[in-house]
């Protein structure tokens, strides 16, 4: 974070970027300090969403979860399981409601903490449909096409997409400004929904003279995993929907798969380099390390340092070990909680109590403003 972009946006707050503990992330992306004028004077608050849609992958923990969990000592947080989200595309109702429960696991599996951060799931707070209506109406068509995830997932029969796909990100903006959330931990391919939260939010406050009364929310997107790629193509994201179960490590994988899959990793021919000017051209050697350092809280320098002239065989070995020493206790917590799907029910009634708590003063202040009677 470079100190002219601190200075050039009066409402954000450096301490939001200070762990404690492990090596100080190093943005790999630059905020976008638009010359928009921040003027809401509210409070901090943190809010973040995960899709149940299939399983969760090794990008969804480095790139979010885990993050997740590190901001709840500083912040006050809310965590969300986006099930409205997730029926933009098919979903089959039983699968829906397993995936809901298992990400809900997950969340408290890796760390979160049902009492200090708030944890329930989307569907159960009509807030979010309800502003998310509103913010079809603000939001307009030409900023909705610019989305790249939309064209991406829509392909090449955009006709055949849900109307859903299509409104997406204004549903997501209605999810962070329902609460007036101010900064948002998400992975890269999630910035520039964050930043058309930032339009909606300014138009909203435009078009109805409501100077500072939605935040601009800010993405923190921050650390050496922000983009975990997938293990077969060095220039594909890890995806929980890539046909290839080989090109990504899901939350669920026993040893002998997780082994499997980083043996198969694709690499280049040459030993491992020990500048990151070296990475530029590969893309592999850059992902595997990257997803070494992160494990590992350490600088991606340092852990170019100790493989510096080593072969990917070595890198391969040592990463299976750490991936599993550090992914199997949440595994087998995940495996734990789903056996009573109760008690993550009742977590997931009570954060959405508290996160109603939050929303609906929030709300009938935007039915006020926006002349519902
Ligand atoms: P989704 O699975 O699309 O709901 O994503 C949930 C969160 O995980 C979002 O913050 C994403 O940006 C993040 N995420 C998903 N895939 C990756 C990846 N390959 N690398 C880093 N972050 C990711
Ligand atoms: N769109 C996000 C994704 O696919 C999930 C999400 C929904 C989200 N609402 C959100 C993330 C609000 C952050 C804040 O990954």
């Amino acid at each position: 974070m470079d100190s002219g972009a601190t200075s050039a946006n009066p409402f954000f707050h450096p301490t939001i970027l200070i762990y404690e503990g492990g090596a100080a992330p190093r943005p790999l992306v630059e905020f976008s300090m638009s010359d928009i004028e921040q003027t809401y004077t509210g409070p901090e608050r943190v809010f973040s969403g995960v899709q149940p849609s299939g399983n969760l992958t090794l990008g969804n923990y480095l790139g979010a979860i885990k993050r997740f969990v590190e901001m709840q000592d500083r912040h006050d947080c809310i965590y969300c399981v986006v099930d409205m989200h997730a029926i933009t595309v098919w979903q089959e109702p039983e699968d829906l409601r397993r995936a809901t429960r298992e990400v809900a696991a997950a969340y408290m599996a890796a760390g979160v903490d049902p009492k200090r951060s708030i944890l329930f799931n989307q569907s159960k707070v009509l807030a979010h449909a309800e502003l998310a209506w509103i913010f079809n109406c603000v939001a307009r068509m030409g900023w909705m096409e610019r989305m790249t995830q939309f064209k991406e997932k829509s392909g090449k029969h955009k006709e055949r997409a849900s109307l859903g796909l299509f409104a997406y990100p204004a549903l997501m903006a209605a999810d962070i400004l329902a609460y007036k959330a101010t900064h948002v931990p998400v992975g890269e391919d999630q910035k520039q929904h964050v930043e058309l939260s930032r339009d909606i939010a300014q138009k909203f406050n435009n078009d109805y003279n409501c100077p500072g009364f939605f935040p601009l929310p800010e993405p923190v997107i921050q650390g050496v995993a922000t983009r975990v790629m997938s293990l077969r193509d060095g220039s594909k994201k890890m995806s929980k929907s890539d046909p290839s179960d080989l090109s990504r490590i899901n939350l669920t994988d026993d040893h002998d798969t997780i082994a499997n899959k980083f043996r198969k990793a694709k690499t280049d021919p040459h030993p491992l380099p020990g500048h990151v000017d070296e990475l530029k051209d590969r893309p592999e050697a850059r992902n595997l390390l990257g997803i070494y350092a992160a494990f590992a809280d350490e600088e991606l320098i340092s852990v170019m340092d100790k493989f510096a002239g080593a072969q990917f065989s070595q890198l391969k070995n040592e990463l299976t070990e750490l991936t599993i020493a550090k992914l199997s206790p949440i595994t087998d917590e995940v495996t734990r909680l789903m056996a009573d799907p109760g008690e993550i029910d009742k977590v997931l009634e009570d954060g959405a109590t508290r996160a109603r708590e939050i929303a609906d003063p929030i709300m009938t202040e935007v039915r006020r403003i926006v002349g519902f009677v």
